[in-house]
């Protein structure tokens, strides 16, 4: 199993280009499934969660090619499958985002439910109500949810008992096939939702609102191909910015939207990076000084993101000065604290929900595993900031989110090795 050797102690330095986003790509190929025609999706990221998604795709009786330039075209045509298998669905949650596109189109679809995740339970009760109240029959059996709508979805009015990104996704393409209209409400306002709904539009979608709580979906009875490039990954992007801040260094990454980083620049500001924005730029500047402690808790756009949670805290664990650190989204995303604790740092858990961090002057090498996706960005952080060689374990979780880390890392000054 592959792990990376870390040597830290250097300040990052440089200039790095920001792949796609992989959660707007992520429902953006699910998307592909509305319509027959072809639809060419440019800047997905080469990741695990994208090549999981395009498999299933496949699995499902789509045509899936991938050019030179690593465009990816899909088309949806003659599905031979309206399934998503326990095998695929487990190693990913996203894929749940196949079932309104299906019910939508072809009137019925059996998606296995994700189950637990290593996160928080994170269920889809809010996905499942609201295509009931698009006209679906739902059942949930033997580990999967069963939707039909032999007669195709209907317009309504969804009201979403909390904010949720995937939920939102799901009824938007759902509702771009129904009779009618269809105003969802409580919903959630993401950049990758504002990229989806973008993409719906370019294939002949109604939508209006996305990017607000409010979205109004006019059902259309058919919808075309198209071509759409996947936004930048403001998570890749605040992560580096973040390893670069921890540091004491400086970085400029290129082709990204700083108006999507709003919540993480400030805090980074508080922190004593100096900021600097253009059109599709951003840069950082520590000026090689130790960071300052700030608090921050998490919440839904256009709040501080819980991907980037885990991240923070590693800049907060060397910063000078005491913070709290309150997650709000998931019961359960604190398991890179006892790592980090490995590597010297002094964090306190004050239950499911809140940290305490006591910045240290120091953190020192130590082996530690990577335990999810963006707790596993905080160790590599945590480990390009300590003194010695850190080894993290268990990297395939940084694969399913992180295109070609160690080459980015090493770009910028970073000694990042993959080893086996
Ligand atoms: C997406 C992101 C993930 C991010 C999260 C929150 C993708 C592929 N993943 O995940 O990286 O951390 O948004 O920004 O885009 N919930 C319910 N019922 C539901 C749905 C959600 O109770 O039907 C709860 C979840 O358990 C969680 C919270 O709502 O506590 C937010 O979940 P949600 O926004 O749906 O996250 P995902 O779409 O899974």
């Amino acid at each position: 199993m592959d792990k990376l050797s870390i040597t830290g102690g250097a300040q990052l330095r440089g200039r790095l280009r920001v792949s796609g986003a992989k959660n707007a790509a992520l429902p953006i190929l699910a998307g592909t499934l509305l319509t027959d025609e072809p639809v060419t999706i440019s800047n997905a990221p080469h990741l695990h969660d994208v090549t999981t998604m395009l498999e299933l795709l496949g699995c499902l009786g789509a045509q899936v090619a991938v050019d030179e330039k690593l465009n990816v075209e899909v088309t949806a045509k003659n599905l031979t499958e309206l399934l998503a298998p326990y095998e695929l669905v487990k190693t990913m949650r996203a894929s749940f985002l196949v079932l309104g596109p299906l019910v939508a189109k072809y009137g019925a679809a059996e998606v296995s439910l994700p189950g637990g995740c290593a996160i928080g339970s994170r269920p889809v009760d809010q996905h499942l109500k609201g295509l009931e109240a698009l006209g679906a029959a739902v059942e949930v059996k033997d580990g999967y949810v069963k939707a039909r709508a032999a007669n195709g979805l209907v317009g309504a009015e969804v009201y979403m008992d909390l904010v949720t990104v995937g939920g939102t996704e799901n009824l938007m393409m759902a509702a771009c096939l129904a009779k009618g209209t269809t105003r969802l409400h409580n919903c959630a306002c993401e950049p990758e939702i504002v990229d989806l709904g973008n993409f719906l539009a370019t294939l002949g979608a109604d939508i209006s609102g996305y990017g607000t709580p409010t979205i109004e979906i006019h059902g259309v009875s058919k919808m075309s191909g198209g071509q759409h490039r996947i936004m930048p990954d403001r998570i890749e992007a605040g992560t580096y910015l973040i390893a670069a801040a921890a540091t004491g260094g400086s970085i400029k990454l290129v082709d990204v939207d700083a108006r999507t980083l709003g919540a993480l620049l400030e805090k980074l500001q508080q922190a004593g990076a100096q900021i600097t924005v253009g059109d599709d730029w951003v840069e950082l500047d520590m000026h090689g000084a130790r960071p300052i402690a700030v608090d921050i808790e998490t919440s839904p756009y256009p709040g501080f993101p819980t991907d980037m949670q885990a991240q923070f805290m590693a800049l907060n664990s060397i910063a000078q000065g005491t913070s709290t650190i309150r997650e709000n989204i998931f019961e359960n995303r604190f398991m890179h604290v006892q790592e980090m604790n490995r590597l010297g740092a002094n964090i306190e858990l004050h239950g499911h929900s809140m940290a305490v961090v006591h910045g240290v002057d120091e953190l020192r090498a130590a082996p530690v595993m990577a335990t999810d996706l963006r707790a596993s960005s905080s160790l590599v952080i945590a480990a390009l900031a300590a003194q010695g060689t850190t080894t993290i374990d268990r990297i395939y979780h940084i694969d399913r989110g992180y295109e070609t880390i160690e080459e980015k890392l090493q770009q910028i000054g970073g000694a990042v090795q993959r080893v086996s």
